[in-house]
């Protein structure tokens, strides 16, 4: 018996493992169930009373000694395993490249921001639009050059199903389904059928507004364009309003504002007269209000509409509209510091 816990203890000394499964080979053949250990355990029994003493302290040194041998071994080949894989602490981190938004997008939470600010809510209406709420409700006579196809994208004809030409058709719906009050403006997609090149795309973005309310006055209009100008481009921003013509406003008016670049001095951005066309707008038309069932006697109204592209180029300088469409990552990068 002795003997045997000698060879054993030899073994066990000399055993070396290759790698964690053999380790537990090891185990197995000393401690497991049928392992070398038990075996000796069950020998036992047949040892002289006065060795068992001796024998038994002999057989747990042997036992103690493989266990703890197993747990070293242990130790130190899933520390080299892992210390493989310890990153050099010292070398530089990779650095994440932060996404950004659109420039359309950037402009256009800023136009919503400035609105908000004075109670205009939001609204939307549908892209896909038909001929009433494009043009029939607005005012457009029978003959309009926009009801043609050269300008305007039809889907299908009598009726007419075609992508809005302007955000100026959610005038409609909103007067439709609301009473005044209304404060709102409307962000959104418009489609017209032009030749693509660096000043026209066949689709841009607008976002119209529209008051309607007792007693609202050309005044009240100006006043809040005049707001926004300011909050867009600067408190020294000076607004001019020119007269125009629109089916859906009377008297209409565009908008321009000081040249922020020569600040009205006159330069290449301005062409020399100082100021920048930025907008359209009016006293809704009194047939607009009562086509929508809102009573002309009742209540007036202002409206007017912007292209987000128009102040995005004036914001930023960039001239080429295509720019916007064609997400050139080279291009939208440049603008991650904005929010
Ligand atoms: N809908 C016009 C356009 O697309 C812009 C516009 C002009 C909107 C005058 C208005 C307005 O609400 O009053 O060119």
């Amino acid at each position: 018996m002795r003997e045997r816990i000698k060879q054993l203890k030899d073994i066990a000394e000399k055993f070396k493992p290759e790698n964690l499964a053999s380790i537990e080979d090891f185990r197995i053949s000393f401690l497991g169930k049928k392992g070398h250990i038990a075996a000796l355990f069950s020998d036992f029994k047949s040892v002289p009373p006065d060795q068992k003493k001796s024998i038994g302290l002999e057989i747990n040194e042997l036992k103690n000694y493989v266990a703890d041998k197993i747990n070293s071994l242990k130790d130190t080949f899933s520390q080299s395993k892992t210390s493989e894989f310890i990153p050099d602490l010292t070398v530089p981190g990779k650095s994440f490249v932060a996404g950004s938004r659109h420039p359309i997008s950037i402009v256009r939470n800023q136009i919503i921001d400035i609105f908000s600010r004075i109670g205009y809510n939001i609204s939307t209406g549908p892209e896909i639009e038909d001929d009433w709420h494009v043009f029939s409700a607005l005012n457009f006579p029978p003959e309009h050059p926009a009801r043609d196809m050269q300008d305007t994208f039809f889907i299908e004809r009598d009726p007419d199903v075609l992508l809005r030409t302007h955000t100026s058709s959610v005038q409609v719906r909103v007067m439709t389904n609301n009473e005044p009050p209304i404060r709102t403006i409307s962000p959104g997609r418009v489609f017209r059928n032009e030749a693509i090149s660096a000043r026209a795309h066949c689709i841009f973005h607008q976002i119209e507004g529209l008051y309607i309310n007792t007693d609202v006055s050309f005044a009240d209009l100006k006043q809040n364009l005049m707001y926004f100008a300011k909050e867009m481009f600067g408190s020294e921003t000076r607004i001019r309003l020119r007269p125009s013509f629109f089916p859906f406003t009377e008297p209409s008016a565009e908008m321009d504002i000081s040249c922020k670049i020569c600040g009205g001095k006159g330069c290449n951005v301005c062409k020399y007269t100082g100021w920048l066309e930025i907008l359209g707008c009016g006293m809704v038309d009194p047939n607009v209000l009562s086509y929508s069932g809102i009573s002309p006697e009742k209540y007036t109204g202002f409206a007017f509409g912007m292209g987000i592209e128009r102040i995005a180029m004036l914001k930023y300088q960039v001239k080429d509209l295509r720019l916007y469409f064609e997400n050139d990552v080279r291009f939208l990068e440049q603008f991650s510091a904005a929010f």
